[in-house]
């Protein structure tokens, strides 16, 4: 990350998901960077626990992580439980929008009110998080999925708040929503035709690298914005 300082620190969320682990590993590659710390809901490699569903263990995480300079939120879900995307408002049911409102929208906004007193004040600092261009409102023209759609949608506008507020006192911060493309991973797996070869898929590698490549270059009066992998701003 060449427009961070040498020695940055760096905090992924959701570091043992497909995504969030590639982000860990390219930041480990980088020798500018000093440290990454990667927290994830079931540590399997050395992670450190972190639920959203459970704030006290943001709080906690939060409270041991020190100053950063780069924040990477890469939880979500899209089959919740079993549950899987609506295709109708006939499926729609209460308990199943809210796990989607809870996961994809409240977890991320959690994380930033807890992370953001870790966030470098004077010097630049990056904060990306993987959204999904399914929660562009203005892109909307196949309907279906309500409670992802909507939890993105929302997730999107948490974040537009927090750049306006976090600008305040950060002036070099920025922060991004990013969609990271159709990525191989648990939670697209079971919408790819068994199979079936699709050539515009990534691998996590190639959208983890893409994304912080994005971050990286982005100034912050760009902050509070949407881009997809290839770079082009998504609209809201
Ligand atoms: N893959 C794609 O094609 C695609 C496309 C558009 C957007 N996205 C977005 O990219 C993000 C990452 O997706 P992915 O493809 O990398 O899927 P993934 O491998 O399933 O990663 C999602 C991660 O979120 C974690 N998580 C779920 N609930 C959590 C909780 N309560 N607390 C903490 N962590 C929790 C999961 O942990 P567990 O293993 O414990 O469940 C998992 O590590 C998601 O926000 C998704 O919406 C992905």
């Amino acid at each position: 990350m060449a427009s961070l300082p040498h020695g940055y620190r760096a905090a992924i969320i959701g570091g043992a998901g497909a995504i969030g682990g590639a982000i860990v590993d390219t930041l480990r590659a980088d020798p500018r960077c000093g440290a990454v710390l990667s927290f994830a809901r079931r540590p399997q490699n050395g992670e450190s626990r972190l639920d959203l569903a459970d704030e006290a263990s943001i709080t906690s995480a939060a409270a041991r992580a020190g100053e950063i300079q780069l924040l990477f939120i890469a939880t979500g879900g899209l089959i919740i439980d079993g549950n899987r995307p609506e295709k109708a408002l006939s499926q729609l049911q209460p308990e199943m929008l809210q796990q989607q409102f809870a996961l994809n929208a409240i977890g991320p906004a959690l994380i930033l009110k807890h992370f953001e007193r870790n966030l470098a004040r004077r010097e630049r600092a990056l904060v990306g998080v993987l959204s999904a261009r399914v929660g562009s409102i203005g892109d909307n023209r196949l309907g279906g999925w309500y409670g992802y759609r909507a939890a993105k949608a929302a997730l999107n506008q948490y974040l537009r708040c927090a750049s306006i507020e976090m600008a305040r006192a950060r002036p070099n911060l920025v922060l991004a929503a990013l969609h990271p493309g159709t990525v191989e991973s648990p939670l697209s797996r079971p919408f790819r035709p068994e199979g079936a070869r699709n050539p515009g898929i990534l691998t996590p590698r190639t959208s983890a690298h893409r994304l912080l490549t994005i971050l990286d270059q982005l100034a912050a009066r760009q902050s509070g914005t949407f881009w997809d992998h290839a770079g082009a701003a998504v609209p809201w």
